[in-house]
């Protein structure tokens, strides 16, 4: 006997539950394939359609409705493809709650993970764009993404070489042209915790050697004290990304602001911090309307009540312009506009 799934494909869909900051937005026809075989089905039917792939909806909101087809894979499942005393490797379906599976790898001992704890999201979008936090990023632990390619429908799958990591980038987010079924991760068995974030260390003075529930569970209480609710104050985690200097720009930079924090990435780039500047240009705080920066972290973009994605876009703006005119340097979003 064989089983016949039949697809829900949904028209004129409201967007507003599915973005973190809450902006309105129709999408002309909208579906979650279950599996990476509807996933092709999906886009097989409509070849000629544009198309968007809505993970949690955590790092995108909308100043507009999307014509065309978004699809929200709702792939699930956690596994363990192989395992020998020193590693283990898990894949993953793009849909399963980021968060959940850290505390499932921390529950088990399995070690890589826990510094990207309580980060809002899923699975599938840990790759698009290399997450990260606390000297942590998800290329550090990824062996494998799997894919559907959106203009042919076919499966591919990706090395973490292949995937052109780099900093809160990737090949998926650069091209669009993917759409993520699962992830494949390689976790280490034991640990000893290494200090590599100032801010991480500080919370965990005291303790000697920290397990992974104690590393996870100090990252928890730093992201509470420091990041706002989203369900509460919708946005979408850092707004901006860290700018990356040039030598002759940092030095620029260390002229007009000399106590500016300086991080030497190698290769001759340096990165300064996003927050520092907005903070410095007067905007810790600042409210526009129904927009404005939070105020315990000024690299976060809060909504207090918009449902326009454009009046976060116009506050974005004068943000940037603010800080360009006096320091010279142009704040990108790290967040994607639709
Ligand atoms: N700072 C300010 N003002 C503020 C906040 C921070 O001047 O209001 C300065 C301080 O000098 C502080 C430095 O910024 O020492 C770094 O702050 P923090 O440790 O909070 O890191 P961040 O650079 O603001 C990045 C990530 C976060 C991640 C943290 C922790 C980006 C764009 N953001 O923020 O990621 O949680 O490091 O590792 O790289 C996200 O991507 O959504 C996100 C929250």
């Amino acid at each position: 006997m064989s089983i016949f799934f039949v697809m829900i494909i949904k028209y004129n869909v409201q967007l507003q539950p599915h973005n973190s900051f809450r902006t309105k937005a129709l999408a002309r026809i909208f579906c979650e394939p279950q599996s990476a075989e509807e996933l092709s089905e999906i886009i097989n039917a409509f070849p000629d359609e544009r198309k968007l792939i809505l993970g949690a909806g955590f790092n995108l909101f909308f100043t507009k409705d999307f014509d065309g087809l978004v699809i929200k894979p709702a792939i699930k499942g956690v596994h363990i493809l192989s395992e020998n005393d020193r590693f283990v490797e898990i894949e993953a379906g793009a849909a399963e709650d980021w968060d959940r599976f850290v505390k499932y790898c921390v529950d088990n001992g399995y070690a890589g993970v826990e510094n990207l704890s309580l980060i809002p999201g899923s699975v599938g979008a840990s790759p698009v764009q290399n997450i990260g936090a606390y000297g942590t990023e998800a290329m550090d632990v990824i062996a494998k993404v799997k894919t559907v390619e959106l203009r042919t429908g076919n499966n591919k799958a990706f090395s973490n070489e292949e995937c052109g990591f780099g900093y809160r980038n990737s090949i998926f987010k650069r091209t669009g042209l993917y759409a993520i079924t699962s992830v494949v991760f390689r976790l280490e068995k034991s640990f000893h915790y290494k200090e590599k974030y100032i801010d991480l260390s500080r919370e965990l003075e005291g303790i000697p050697s920290p397990t992974l529930a104690q590393v996870r569970n100090a990252i928890i209480s730093i992201r509470n004290r420091k990041l706002p609710d989203y369900t509460l104050l919708p946005n979408a985690g850092s707004f901006f990304g860290n700018p990356v200097l040039t030598e002759s720009e940092k030095d620029q930079l260390q002229l007009k602001l000399p106590d500016a924090p300086i991080y030497n990435v190698g290769e001759g780039q340096f990165k300064t911090s996003a927050a520092f500047l907005i903070d410095k240009a007067g905007y810790k705080g600042k409210r526009h309307g129904m927009v404005g920066v939070y105020q315990r972290h000024s690299l976060i973009i809060v909504n207090y009540g918009t449902e326009n994605g454009r009046e976060i876009t116009d506050f974005m703006h004068k943000i940037q312009q603010e800080v360009q005119q006096r320091f010279g340097i142009m704040l990108e979003p790290e967040v994607r506009i639709y």
